[in-house]
């Protein structure tokens, strides 16, 4: 059952999924790299800024904690499709980017720049999978789901909202903000109750950690399942809410990060070259088919 109807305009606020990820990197340039592009990088026919604000609004209003359990008790069931991880891929890829003025890349792509720069810097072959698969929980935009219920920065829900997570004025249209179970520091939780008790906004990072739980190393499963939340990994707004455990394991988030946010590049990886190896590393740590 559906809480709400959405019309058109508020499941689809972007013009494409990617510039919620554009306008991240807006905020947290690349370090490393001289001052140049930030106007240079987007340059949009209608100036993209509004329509994220636009996103995060509807992100903003309409992810309550309510919200949250009604998707896990829909999505966790697991019951839509069932593939090869690597057909999921391709089935992912059916969601082109093409409104992307810069770079012309595709979410498998991404998904392989990612992996590629992790690999190239010698890390551990099951961070290189984690980097080829952490947006797969994308699919969602396939199955109708709003794109601020796929993508978008995430945050606990059932406590008050962070004033350090992009956009908080728009927190003030969340009916939670209103509800007295939840709109204190802890709201339902209790002082460093642990990140694995606390929901998060729905969006691809849980849905894929779920997917993928049984199967990957601790800290791959926290690259996957908090990679956008930036108002922890970038802000620190949530260590009230932490173990001493999270904190070691949000050193990998941060690890994983720059990779995720910096490694795009115009040279397209060749897909048919690099499909062997991560068929490989597919079938070392995953099983053969996987449910959506
Ligand atoms: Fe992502
Ligand atoms: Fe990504």
């Amino acid at each position: 059952m559906k809480a709400h109807d959405f019309s058109g305009e508020e499941l689809r606020p972007l013009q494409s999924i990617e510039q919620w990820e554009d306008d991240v990197l807006l905020r947290y340039p690349d370090a490393g790299e001289p001052a140049k592009a930030k106007e240079e990088f987007r340059n949009y026919e209608n100036p993209g800024r509004d329509t994220v604000r636009d996103f995060y609004r509807l992100n903003h209003t309409y992810q309550t904690y309510e919200f949250v359990q009604e998707k896990r008790a829909d999505f966790l069931r697991f019951n839509r499709k069932e593939m090869p991880v690597w057909g999921a891929m391709e089935f992912l890829n059916t969601l082109v980017d093409d409104s992307d003025p810069d770079i012309d890349l595709d979410q498998l792509q991404h998904l392989l720049q990612t992996a590629e720069a992790i690999r190239a810097d010698g890390h551990p072959d099951w961070f290189v999978l984690t980097g080829f698969i952490h947006d797969m929980g994308k699919v969602l935009c396939l199955f109708g789901e709003a794109q601020w219920a796929v993508v978008g920065d995430t945050f606990p829900v059932g406590c008050a909202f962070s004033d350090r997570i992009v956009y908080p004025e728009f927190f003030a249209l969340n009916p939670d903000t209103r509800d007295e179970r939840y709109n204190t520091k802890y709201g339902i939780y209790s002082p460093n109750c642990g990140l694995d008790n606390v929901s998060m906004s729905w969006g691809h990072d849980e849905y894929l950690y779920q997917m993928t739980k049984n199967y990957l190393p601790e800290p791959a499963l926290y690259m996957i399942r908090y990679h956008s939340f930036y108002s922890q990994h970038r802000e620190h707004a949530y260590e009230h809410l932490m173990t001493n455990h999270d904190k070691e394991m949000f050193e990998w988030v941060k690890k994983f990060n720059p990779y995720d946010l910096y490694s795009k590049s115009p040279k397209p990886p060749v897909i048919s070259e690099l499909k062997p190896y991560y068929e490989d590393l597919i079938a070392k740590y995953l099983p053969a088919t996987i449910r959506l």
